[in-house]
C-alpha cells in the first residue's frame, strides 16, 4: 500500500542532504520517537542488530564529541574541526557492540555491521525528512578519541554521529550523477 504521492516520496528522499547550521528550535519528540524508530528498523546480516545509539545531551558530553572530530583529510592534527556539531539540538552518536557483531563471522562481521549500521541511519534520515528535519551524518572522528572521551567500554565502537535538527536556510542539493551514469 503507498501511502505518500510519488512526487512526494521523490521529493523527500531528494532533501536528504549533509546539513551543517541549525535553527535554535527542539525536535519534537514525536518527531524523534519516529527517527529512532526507523532506525532501529534497519536490516542486519542474519538479523544481528549490531548498533546501539548514544543521545549526547550535556554541553560537557558534546564538548567531549566535539574533541574528537577531525578535518575532511582525516589530518591527525585537526581534533576539534567540526565544532558546527554543536548547533544540532539532537546529537547521536551511532555505535557498534562489536561483541554481538564479531559473533557470528568473527572479525568479518565487523565490516557488515558497519554497512548495516549506514542503512539504518539512512531509515532514521528518511524519517527525519518527513518531518522537515534535517541532519547530517558525520565520519570524520577518530572514533578511538571519542571511545576514550565518552567513556565507552572496548565493544562499543562509535561509527557516525547524526545530528538531527530544523535546517536554518535552504541548502542547494549537490550534483549527483544520473541513472543513466550509473548504469554500466
Ligand atoms: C559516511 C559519510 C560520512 C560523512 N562524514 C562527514 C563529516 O564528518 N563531516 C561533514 O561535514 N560531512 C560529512 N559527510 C557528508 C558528505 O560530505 C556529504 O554527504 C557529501 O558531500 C554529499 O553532500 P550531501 O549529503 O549534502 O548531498 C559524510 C557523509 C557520509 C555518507
Amino acid at each position: 500500500m503507498i501511502h505518500t504521492s510519488r512526487a512526494e516520496w521523490l521529493e523527500i528522499m531528494n532533501t536528504i542532504i549533509n546539513v551543517r547550521s541549525y535553527q535554535e528550535l527542539s525536535v519534537p519528540e514525536l518527531a524523534l520517537e519516529d527517527v529512532l524508530y526507523a532506525f532501529s528498523l534497519g536490516p542486519s546480516l542474519a538479523n544481528i542488530q549490531p548498533w546501539e545509539l548514544l543521545m549526547v545531551k550535556g554541553s560537557d558530553e558534546r564538548e567531549k564529541l566535539i574533541a574528537s572530530t577531525l578535518d575532511p583529510f582525516l589530518t591527525p592534527g585537526s581534533l576539534g574541526a567540526q565544532a558546527w556539531i554543536k548547533s544540532a539540538p539532537v546529537i547521536v552518536v551511532v555505535m557498534i557492540e562489536k561483541r554481538r557483531a564479531l559473533v557470528r563471522l568473527g572479525e568479518r562481521g565487523e565490516i557488515f555491521a558497519i554497512q548495516d549500521t549506514f542503512c539504518a541511519i539512512q531509515n532514521a534520515r528518511l524519517a527525519a525528512a518527513v518531518h522537515g528535519l534535517s541532519t547530517s551524518v558525520i565520519r570524520e572522528f577518530d572514533p578511538h578519541i571519542l571511545q576514550k572521551n565518552l567513556e565507552l567500554p572496548w565493544y562499543i565502537e562509535p561509527v557516525a554521529i547524526l545530528t538531527i535538527g530544523y535546517s536554518e536556510e535552504e541548502k542547494e542539493i549537490p550534483p549527483r550523477l544520473t541513472v543513466a551514469e550509473i548504469i554500466s
